[in-house]
């Protein structure tokens, strides 16, 4: 059985201080789940300071991006490889990336390469805009930004690999609409059928399918309830310890209910 994923990137929030803070509190509450697995994304610089603090049975870590070459004349940017043994995950082609930085599809492409080279796992994200949508371009859209970010990647790396569903238009960044399970659960179907046509079902049932954009702990269990939706990556909420740890216990209710059932 897959794991449900509960990725929490607190972007550009919270100093090494107060993010050592909220893993404290965090540790209190959440113990290790066989069936659920936790992620924080802190900020680069917190990275290694919470990597010696956190419990690595309860959660594990993701870096929120990172520089595709492994060294180089790159002053301010940070490698995979330098991530290697840091990190699990590395955030990669989040939309904040994509819009606010310009990173176009041939970097994320890069960027989903080293990670995979450097042995961490990519959180690929992928959505679109509101305007893309009203145009009815979604499809295009996911399709082209899924192609092309996974073309240099095996079978089994795929299988390995996280998708994560974020439609622009929903992320608090961008205006924050709720979307509601019933506008998303075409689109993470759309997903694993594109993984299924490139790579066969072998693969595409194993690849781990999230949805992010305004989770909360209120709305986490009606998107964790889609059947192509593998796990939630909340951006807001995760900053919050009473909202996220309920992210966490509705993944673990729902595990329960489904094994009472
Ligand atoms: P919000 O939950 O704040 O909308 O952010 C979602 C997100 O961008 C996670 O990567």
């Amino acid at each position: 059985m897959k794991r449900t994923l509960i990725v929490g990137n607190w972007k550009m929030h919270l100093n090494v201080a107060q993010s050592s803070l909220l893993v404290a509190r965090l540790h209190k509450h959440i113990d290790g789940h066989r069936d659920i697995e936790v992620v924080l994304a802190p900020s680069m610089v917190a990275l290694q300071p919470i990597s010696t603090q956190i419990d690595r049975r309860r959660f594990r870590l993701a870096a929120q991006d990172a520089y595709h070459k492994d060294e180089g004349a790159y002053t301010g940017e940070v490698s995979f490889h330098m991530l290697r043994d840091l990190v699990h995950y590395v955030i990669v082609g989040h939309s904040e990336r994509r819009i606010f930085f310009n990173e176009g599809l041939d970097v994320v492409r890069d960027k989903v390469s080293a990670c995979v080279r450097n042995g961490m796992t990519p959180i690929l994200c992928v959505g679109e805009t509101a305007q893309e949508r009203a145009g009815g371009e979604t499809k295009q859209v996911l399709h082209d930004q899924v192609v092309s970010a996974l073309s240099n990647l095996t079978g089994v790396e795929v299988a390995n690999m996280v998708i994560a569903y974020e439609p622009v238009w929903a992320i608090s960044t961008f205006g924050g609409q709720i979307a509601k399970p019933s506008d998303v659960v075409g689109e993470m179907a759309f997903i694993r059928h594109q993984i299924t046509e490139l790579y066969g079902s072998h693969v595409s049932k194993h690849t781990r399918i999230i949805y992010g954009g305004s989770v909360d702990d209120h709305s986490a269990r009606a998107y964790l309830e889609i059947d192509d939706c593998d796990g939630v990556l909340p951006g807001n909420a995760s900053l919050n310890y009473h909202k996220f740890t309920g992210i966490v216990d509705s993944a673990y209710k729902m595990n329960r209910d489904k094994k009472d059932d």
